[in-house]
């Protein structure tokens, strides 16, 4: 939510920051903005409405001398919050002498007390944003020293934050701090860059440096010193980053979706690499740092994570009672952190997070952390917060994720869940021959996905020929209920058709009211248990003219013949259905969507991290 890009260095800073800002659109894209600190001269400050392309061309019409002109700078792009997006809005905000300039990621939550007292202390604002204040205050602290005015600003401050400063006062210096919001520093060649996320800082280095909750660092083009907000120094180590900056481009593909849909059979082997033991019939997750006696103690298991990674657990949920008969739960983390979770001795918590930095996520590992449990988190972005602070899990190095809609990582967390199966299966009541079985389908994963992919002539077919209708149901049954559900949550959010996931059995109880010609149902009728019973559904809906669009197993004449249009998966075992069977609604998805001319990787009103709670 919120990208944030700050850069002190030799290079023309726009340039810079309007590349860094086109690369983190996906945490926002509703108005955009910069301020460059050219030495010597004045700050100058350009925000527009809109996307980054809108800015973009308004500098380079306006004031092309900027986009040249050699300076440090801040750039923000927005997902509103408090204030509709507006030139006005964007960031940066200033004081009203232009002396301090902010951008800011997250929310401030005792805004307005700041704002009320700073507003009779006769400070005017222009913005309706609670960032403001924050320039405000700086101002009011400032007494000649930069990081210090900053860190008595930010002492005000209650709420969460990814902030950064620049002053004409202080030309070449960046002063950045954080608080519940992602801020990474890359550490170039006579060249620094901080920003919200890595994806603005690989094309410029790969040596990076994270920072953590109450850090403030002082940046310039040659330096990087951190500091706690009393202004001791503090050492922070550097990382090398494996992602290149290939890897979050487009590519030949129109969409990132596409791309990363396409990438799966590639990312779901990246997940298995190296973490199966042959020899043992089981998985190696040297990240978990559990010896088998404390897995083996492990009574009960609380998945938490919010949208796709909230699904991916469900399906996990599954095959952690089913394969080691360990009793799972799958909490919704807002709901988790709220609701006092019981946490027991022996229970282990599992946050699954894409990006690491989703605000209810992260809060959810601090409430499992302070209530003793063990937590083991299943991340894709390295040195993220929910990695980092849950201290051990498994990564699912499934490579930059951009598209807003989630898929490669969804498809990550639940072959990471299945591999874990294996492990706490393995690690009691599951035999060697089964270890092998599941083995074997594990590694069949990439293929079966791959087979689905062959399909796109069929599935765009499909999507064209009802990427007319509004409402659609998506159902299933077992661990195709939650595959139903992402089904739904990714038709919905990216093409803005309502779509709702069902289990089957549900349809009776309600939904079936609503089907006649005008409402699709999407039945996922792969050949596993339940199929006989969704074969009944099925012909349920047909009876109320309701169009069926089936997925079923490969070969499996009846379930073909009853439904109207066809997606064939590969045939497998229930463990493995979800993932070929969420690739093929991925597709049809992303198709629909394609049809009725959707902004596919940035649809409205989403972003790709939400940070705010
Ligand atoms: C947002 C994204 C979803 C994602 C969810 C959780 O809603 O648009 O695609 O599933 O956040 O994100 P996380 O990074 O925690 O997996």
């Amino acid at each position: 939510m919120c990208g944030i890009v700050a850069y002190a260095g030799p290079r023309p800073a726009a340039e810079v920051l309007i590349d860094g800002l086109k690369r983190l659109e996906y945490r926002g894209y509703d108005s955009a903005g910069i301020a460059v600190v050219v030495e010597g001269g004045p700050v100058s400050c350009v925000k527009s409405a809109g996307k980054v392309n809108a800015l973009e061309r308004l500098l380079r019409e306006n004031t092309p001398e900027l986009m040249e002109a050699a300076g440090c700078g801040i750039a923000h792009t927005r997902w509103a919050t408090h204030g509709e997006p507006s030139d006005v809005n964007a960031h940066p905000h200033s004081d009203e002498k232009g002396k301090f300039y902010i951008v800011h990621n997250g929310i401030i939550d005792n805004y307005q007390t700041l704002r009320k007292r700073l507003a009779e202390q006769g400070c005017v604002f222009r913005s309706s944003t609670d960032s403001e204040v924050i320039a405000h205050l700086i101002a009011r602290f400032y007494q000649g020293d930069l990081p210090r005015a900053v860190a008595a600003a930010v002492r005000q401050l209650s709420g969460t934050y990814g902030i950064a400063v620049v002053s004409p006062l202080h030309p070449g210096m960046i002063v950045a701090a954080r608080k519940g919001s992602p801020l990474v520093i890359g550490l170039g060649e006579k060249e620094n860059i901080a920003a919200s996320d890595l994806a603005a800082i690989l094309p410029s280095t790969r040596n990076v440096m994270y920072l953590n909750d109450g850090d403030l660092a002082v940046m310039t083009a040659d330096s990087v010193e951190v500091r706690n907000f009393e202004n001791m120094p503090i050492e922070r180590e550097t990382t090398r980053v494996e992602w290149s900056a290939d890897a979050a481009e487009k590519g030949n593909y129109p969409h990132f979706m596409l791309k990363e849909i396409f990438e799966q059979p590639e990312t779901v082997e990246n997940a298995i690499r190296g973490r199966i033991d042959h020899e043992m019939k089981s998985a190696l997750l040297s990240g978990l740092n559990l010896t088998p006696r404390e897995l083996a103690e492990i009574g009960r298991i609380v998945i938490a994570g919010c949208g796709s990674s909230m699904h991916a657990g469900l399906v996990g949920e599954y095959f952690f009672e089913d394969l080691a008969g360990i009793p799972t739960e799958v909490e919704q983390a807002a709901e988790f952190r709220y609701r006092n979770p019981i946490i027991e001795p022996r229970t282990l918590v599992i946050p699954i997070s894409q990006s690491g930095e989703t605000a209810d996520t992260i809060a959810a590992v601090r409430e499992a952390t302070a209530k003793g449990a063990l937590v083991a988190a299943l991340c894709n972005v390295v040195g993220s917060t929910v990695a980092r602070e849950a201290g051990r899990g498994v990564y699912l190095h499934a490579g930059p994720e951009i598209s807003v809609a989630s898929t490669k990582a969804f498809t990550s967390q639940v072959t990471v869940l299945l591999l874990l199966a294996l492990l706490f299966g393995r690690n009691r009541r599951m035999d060697r021959t089964d270890g092998a079985r599941l083995i074997a389908e594990i590694e069949a994963l990439p293929d079966m996905i791959r087979k689905v992919l062959e399909q796109v002539p069929e599935i765009e077919r499909i999507a064209k020929r009802y990427a007319h209708c509004n409402d659609f149901f998506f159902i299933g049954r077992g661990p195709l209920y939650p595959a139903a559900l992402e089904g739904a949550l990714k038709l919905k959010e990216i093409s803005y058709i309502h779509a709702e996931g069902y289990h089957a059995a549900e349809l009776k109880h309600g939904p079936i009211a609503l089907l006649d010609p005008a409402h699709p149902v999407v039945a996922l009728a792969n050949n596993i248990p339940g199929r006989d019973k969704m074969l009944g559904n099925i012909q349920e809906c047909r009876a109320r003219k309701a169009p069926v669009i089936a997925l079923v197993t490969e070969g499996d004449a009846e379930a073909e013949a009853l439904a109207g249009d066809v997606i064939r998966i590969p045939e497998c075992s229930r463990y493995a259905a979800a993932l070929p069977t969420v690739a093929a609604l991925q597709l049809l998805a992303y198709y629909i969507a394609a049809e009725r001319g959707c902004e596919i990787d940035q649809p409205r009103n989403l972003a790709k991290s939400v940070t705010v709670e």
